[in-house]
């Protein structure tokens, strides 16, 4: 039966005029429609959720709003409007025209890192998807569900450029991306973090503000790069990105004024601010210690040839390139600490190129402190001596130099029988995860909170606080 992509798929990609995609899509989407229906938040299929569609580019009016139902919304394709003249900012080919096409000697390293980027989109909502059944409000349930599929889009996105400009191991790789599965033993998701379960809305607050905030930089990154379909594509998916982190920073602000609250009532005792039915500090410095750290590894080793040859050739830039001066970094070096063999810290000079991967993830930690400072300020308005922080990023890391050493948060090298017998005080414990887990209770009536979070400040596109999200039928 012939579909009419063009209603049912909304793009700015001339999808109608380009039969050989078309067809390609036409064997994709009823899979994408089933792996939705069984994996994503399969609960909620016949509600009617305030959702916002993207329906352009336009900067002043990209989306619109209304009542969907999640299997009935539009995933639509698109890219940032093309600049004819644009060429490559970074690297050995600076300067040269973008690439419209694929040259053949970067084939597989790019199908590499889209199906990388691509396998992350649907695996985020695989490991939320029964968080639907505890959400703390209709606001925030409607805002799990935007987020949900948005990533779905997301997933669109890297499915279109593999079925346009990768034949047909594009097309095999496109249907991989729905056959992993995150957690799954015998076909996990690809990179650590996802397969991370996100069973109570904590972890999911957590999620959106590092995990997301992850994806914000691997975008910017790919926003630079000399493939210009991947730029375009990446551009636009960082304005959906900015709500996931808005939904992360507000709901992780959102749980310290409860809490703060509740400590007025009661005290500084995290037992008794727990038996009150809110979230202590303490246990929230935990989970941020576990996402803040785990996040990081995303970001992949602090000396890595793979970086740098993605930088030399113009695959992968820095976020932001064009703030830097010099875009070929072939004589500039970049002092990294490291693990010195008796157990303390040195210092080493890298060849900057090898060092992109860490000049990419200290730029997002300084992102991250931005929500922490904010956090900081409602604590201390509130004569509250707690301070929320950051771990240190060599603190509990997989991946790199820093990976399996014994540091303590605040980056000191430890003795291994010290660390482990610390480690309850830094990262959630069973008890806190079971403690947390207790909270998680359902709230549908509209405007109504659960006890452990405050209201938003506003609602959603001038809809009030109390407004009906979801409608659960
Ligand atoms: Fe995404
Ligand atoms: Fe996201």
């Amino acid at each position: 039966m012939a579909i009419d992509y063009t209603s049912r798929i909304p793009n700015n990609v001339d999808l109608s005029d380009n039969r050989t995609l078309q067809r390609a899509l036409e064997h994709w989407q009823p899979a994408f429609l089933e792996w939705w229906k069984e994996l994503g938040p399969s609960d909620f299929n016949a509600s009617e959720v305030f959702l916002r569609t993207a329906t352009s580019v336009d900067a002043k009016g990209w989306a619109t709003y209304g009542e969907v139902k999640m299997p009935d919304y539009r995933w639509g394709i698109f890219l940032a409007d093309r600049d004819e003249a644009r060429t490559i900012g970074f690297g050995d080919e600076y300067g040269k025209p973008a690439w419209q096409q694929v040259p053949g000697e970067h084939r597989s390293t790019l199908r590499r890192l889209i199906v990388t980027q691509g396998d992350t989109e649907p695996a985020s909502v695989e490991q939320q998807r029964l968080l639907g059944l505890t959400a703390p409000s209709l606001y925030d349930l409607r805002n799990l569900f935007q987020v949900n599929v948005e990533e779905g889009r997301h997933l669109w996105a890297m499915v279109y450029l593999l079925h346009a400009y990768f034949g047909r191991d594009g097309r095999e790789e496109a249907e991989e991306l729905l056959h992993r599965h995150s957690g799954d033993a015998d076909k996990p998701r690809i990179l650590g973090t996802f397969n991370e379960p996100i069973s109570d809305w904590l972890s999911f607050f957590m999620f959106t503000y590092f995990t997301d905030r992850d994806g914000k930089y691997q975008l910017k990154s790919l926003a630079e790069s000399a493939f210009d379909p991947l730029a375009r594509t990446c551009s636009f998916m960082l304005t959906e990105e900015a709500h996931h982190m808005f939904v992360g920073e507000t709901g992780i602000a959102r749980i310290i004024r409860r809490t703060l609250e509740v400590m007025k009532e009661v005290g500084d005792d995290p037992e008794a601010v727990r038996r009150a039915g809110a979230i202590d500090l303490p246990t929230l410095q935990r989970y941020m210690n576990f996402w803040f750290t785990s996040s990081l590894d995303l970001f992949g080793a602090d000396i890595s040839s793979n970086a740098a040859s993605y930088f030399a050739n113009g695959i992968k830039g820095r976020p932001d390139e064009e703030r830097y001066e010099d875009h070929l970094a072939l004589d500039q070096t970049y002092s990294l600490e490291l693990p010195d063999a008796a157990g303390g810290v040195r210092t080493d000079e890298v060849p900057m190129r090898n060092a992109m991967n860490e000049v990419m993830r200290q730029a997002y930690v300084k992102d991250c402190e931005i929500g922490v400072v904010r956090w900081n300020r409602l604590i201390a308005r509130a004569g509250v001596d707690f301070e929320v922080k950051l771990p240190s990023p060599r603190f509990r890391r997989t991946i790199g130099s820093w990976a399996n050493q014994f540091i303590d948060p605040s980056g000191r090298p430890m003795s291994a029988e010290a660390w482990m017998a610390r480690q309850n005080d830094w990262l959630p414990t069973e008890a806190d995860r079971a403690f947390v887990h207790s909270l998680m209770h359902r709230v549908t009536e509209p405007g109504k909170m659960a006890g452990w979070i405050a209201p938003p400040d506003r609602g959603i596109n001038n809809l009030p606080v109390e407004y009906e999200y979801v409608r659960l039928n």
